[in-house]
């Protein structure tokens, strides 16, 4: 029987935050063959970072959104490897806004870089890993994609659809050995929120008391800020837990990957709906003044 060959594993977003710290990790502590991507203009950061191309390090550009950028690397690393053993989407962006302050340009943003774009890489690379009839497909989730925030509408939406599609790519696959898993952080420490982005009206309304919904921005803003300050995550815990969920054999559907998103499954999971809701409801910041004076949930 032949040796088998390293592994390669395709990181989307590795250039900043919990996908540098995924590359570092997997470059410090495995010895498979990294393709690190980076939309265009962040490159640079690689080499700011220590990290330059070598025999087990390809550096490559990719917008995640760029149908042609996706085409390019992946049929390079067929041509050279066969197939992506295992590809992890992690590039992923946040926007704050309640529903109503959406639109459609904003969520096609939000909904094309944390679903879609996702979902055509899986596309991409499914036929070649189901001819080897190996691989691991790994997206970065959130507590978003099990649980909604008030502001956090449309991000909850991309990753709650990330969820539903990878379920099911989860029986679709096996019968290949493919494994498919969603990795759930809940609040990193780390500077990812303050990378949020506003849309249009949530800006206008974050900065305008009189809005009817400033209060909704004026409390979740600094909490979110807060519980990202105060926990104990960081990105090298979340990238450790992606690198022990690619070395196991049978790795599971959902790995949650911090404590608060463990907490949270569980919560969900076993409270009853209409508790579970009041309880959070009630746990939101300063919800008796959200609204013009009203404070009751219907
Ligand atoms: N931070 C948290 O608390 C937290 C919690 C739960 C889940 N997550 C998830 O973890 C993942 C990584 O987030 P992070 O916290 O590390 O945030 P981050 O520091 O903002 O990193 C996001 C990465 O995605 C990249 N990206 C954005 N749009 C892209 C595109 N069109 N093509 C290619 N790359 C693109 C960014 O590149 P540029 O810098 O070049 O734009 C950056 O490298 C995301 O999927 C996020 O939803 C984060």
């Amino acid at each position: 029987m032949s040796k088998p060959r390293k592994q390669t594993v395709l990181l989307t977003g590795a250039s900043t935050g919990l996908g540098l710290a995924i590359a570092k990790e997997l470059l410090a502590k495995t010895s498979h063959h990294l393709v690190l991507t980076a939309r265009p203009e962040s490159m640079l950061r690689f080499h700011n970072h220590g990290l330059t191309e070598g025999e087990r390090v390809w550096l490559r550009a990719l917008d995640v959104q760029v149908a042609a950028q996706r085409e390019a690397v992946i049929a390079e690393v067929e041509a050279a490897f066969g197939a992506v053993d295992v590809l992890i989407n992690n590039a992923g962006v946040s926007y704050r806004s309640v529903v109503e302050h959406v639109d459609s340009d904003e969520q096609e943003a939000q909904m094309g870089i944390n679903y879609q774009a996702p979902m055509e890489m899986i596309r991409r690379v499914l036929p070649a890993m189901r001819a080897q009839r190996h691989g691991r497909i790994l997206s970065v989730s959130s507590v978003g994609g099990m649980m909604a925030m008030p502001t956090m509408a449309i991000y909850s939406a991309s990753k709650f659809a990330l969820e539903g599609a990878s379920e099911a790519l989860w029986y679709e696959v096996r019968p290949w050995g493919i494994h498919v898993s969603l990795i759930q952080p809940g609040f990193i420490h780390s500077d990812g929120f303050t990378k949020v982005r506003m849309t249009r009206e949530s800006q206008f309304s974050a900065e305008h008391p009189s809005d009817p919904y400033h209060q909704h921005y004026a409390s979740m803003a600094p909490f979110i800020g807060k519980m990202m300050k105060n926990t104990p995550a960081t990105p090298h815990s979340v990238a450790r837990t992606v690198r022990k969920t690619i070395a196991r054999k049978r790795p599971p559907l959902r790995v949650t990957a911090t404590w608060d998103a463990w907490f949270f499954s569980l919560f969900r999971r076993w409270m009853p709906r209409f508790i579970y809701h009041r309880l959070l409801y009630w746990r939101l910041p300063r919800v008796k003044r959200w609204g013009p004076g009203g404070d009751n949930p219907s």
